[in-house]
């Protein structure tokens, strides 16, 4: 067996990790008292931000934000080569305190035993803005915009806050940023010769086949979108069944056609209606018109894009044929990402160092490391989540599986940059 270059203490590290989650499980840094619940530009997450700023900082890295409010921490001077790891610190709106928040804490804790084992190795962090989508409904526009993968457009008009239809980029402004100038964003990536990405699965398969590591090969691809099926609200009692136009009954038939489509399209594909809008939504009026949203994943582009493909002209047909109209308007779509094999294969002796089980997987959740994959050499370790449970207050996941990634990570930027 190879000996690990590094080897920590991972008690001392988990409890350094224990300590930062159960810190930002706290009232100050969630909007409810039931779940996590943090986006961009609201007090909780500033105060989330400022954090880790104090965190980094009191390890003597330089902190900023990008011109939007993606926190970056780097131990070097601008221009110098670094090696990028982190994730996301908003949450889901119903969300639980590691799906993301566990990325950015245990890429502090590396910066935290890069210091403590006096390595010096390069590093930069990035905790990427609004990864879920929960103040805009959009979900990896930190990382998209740092991609350019958002046009200015967007960000001025059609990209709006759930809560009061501002756009983003009011609020961006607002909360006294910058988004006229998102395109030097970008500049975050320059300077890195790699990225690691720390998880939790969000899924049972680690946990199911006894692994603490799992090391992602492939995330898969997404679209998201927005059915509107358009009929005619009548009372729900004086009009005959065979003179209606519900608009609900469309929405119903394309739910089933989702379901059968992405079962038969293999290769992992899943589809998922998450949000459902009736109007007028009242009990005793048939609803004129139904709203609901797509959430598309795969693999396999092919397979996914086709599912999309075929639930629009699906809702097409069915509503014609019910004498109703549908309009189908794309949100984002994200392609399928490989992960950098150098990378995989560095992690992959580090962790065959330390003699705990590992497994080679792929991502069903999107995750921002799709977009820094454009530019940079990119790789993500996941650690198991209780039953798989995660979008959830029950979230659950393991201080020392975090501490083992934080060694697997330390070892493999050690090996990278030998
Ligand atoms: O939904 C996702 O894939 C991610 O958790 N935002
Ligand atoms: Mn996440
Ligand atoms: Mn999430």
């Amino acid at each position: 067996m190879v000996r690990n270059p590094v080897s920590i203490d991972r008690v001392g590290s988990a409890e350094r990790i224990d300590h930062d989650i159960e810190t930002l499980a706290g009232r100050d840094y969630t909007l409810s008292s039931t779940a996590i619940r943090r986006h961009a530009y609201t007090d909780v997450y500033a105060n989330t931000l400022s954090y880790f700023r104090r965190q980094f900082q009191d390890l003597g890295f330089d902190v900023f934000e990008d011109p939007v409010g993606t926190l970056v921490a780097r131990n070097r001077p601008a221009g110098e080569k670094v090696f990028g790891l982190g994730s996301h610190c908003d949450s889901n709106r119903n969300g639980g305190k590691y799906d993301g928040t566990m990325g950015v804490v245990t890429a502090l804790e590396v910066c935290r035993l890069n210091r403590d084992l006096s390595l010096n190795l390069p590093l930069q962090v990035i905790s990427f803005l609004e990864e879920e989508g929960s103040g805009f409904g959009q979900m990896l526009l930190g990382s998209r915009i740092m991609a350019r993968r958002v046009t200015e457009g967007e960000l001025r008009q059609p990209i709006r806050a759930l809560g009061d239809d501002r756009s983003f980029w009011e609020h961006a402004r607002a909360a006294g940023y910058h988004p006229e100038c998102w395109r030097d964003s970008i500049q975050v990536l320059q300077d890195l010769v790699g990225w690691i990405e720390m998880h939790i699965e969000q899924g049972r398969v680690l946990q199911d086949t006894g692994n603490r590591i799992g090391l992602v090969h492939a995330i898969a691809g997404c679209i998201h979108a927005d059915v509107t099926v358009r009929g005619r609200a009548d009372h729900a009692g004086a009009t005959p069944m065979d003179l209606r136009l519900d608009a609900g009954l469309v929405a119903a038939e394309c739910m089933l056609e989702l379901e059968r489509l992405a079962r038969a399209a293999g290769h992992g594909t899943v589809g998922t209606v998450g949000e459902m809008e009736l109007q007028p939504g009242l009990v005793n009026v048939v609803p004129g018109v139904a709203r609901f949203s797509l959430d598309i994943r795969g693999v396999d582009q092919d397979a996914f894009t086709g599912v999309a493909n075929g639930i629009d002209s699906f809702a097409t047909d069915v509503a014609r044929r019910r004498g109703m109209t549908v309009e189908f308007r794309q949100r984002q779509a994200v392609p399928a990402t490989l992960m950098d094999q150098q990378i995989l294969d560095a992690m992959e002796v580090t962790v065959q160092a330390t003699g705990e089980p590992f497994m080679r997987m792929p991502s069903g959740a999107a995750h921002d490391t799709m977009c820094v994959a454009d530019h940079v050499p990119a790789a993500m370790i996941f650690i198991p989540c209780k039953d798989g449970i995660s979008h959830s207050p029950l979230e659950e996941a393991s201080s020392m599986d975090a501490a083992l990634a934080a060694e697997v990570m330390l070892g493999t930027i050690h090996l990278l940059l030998a």
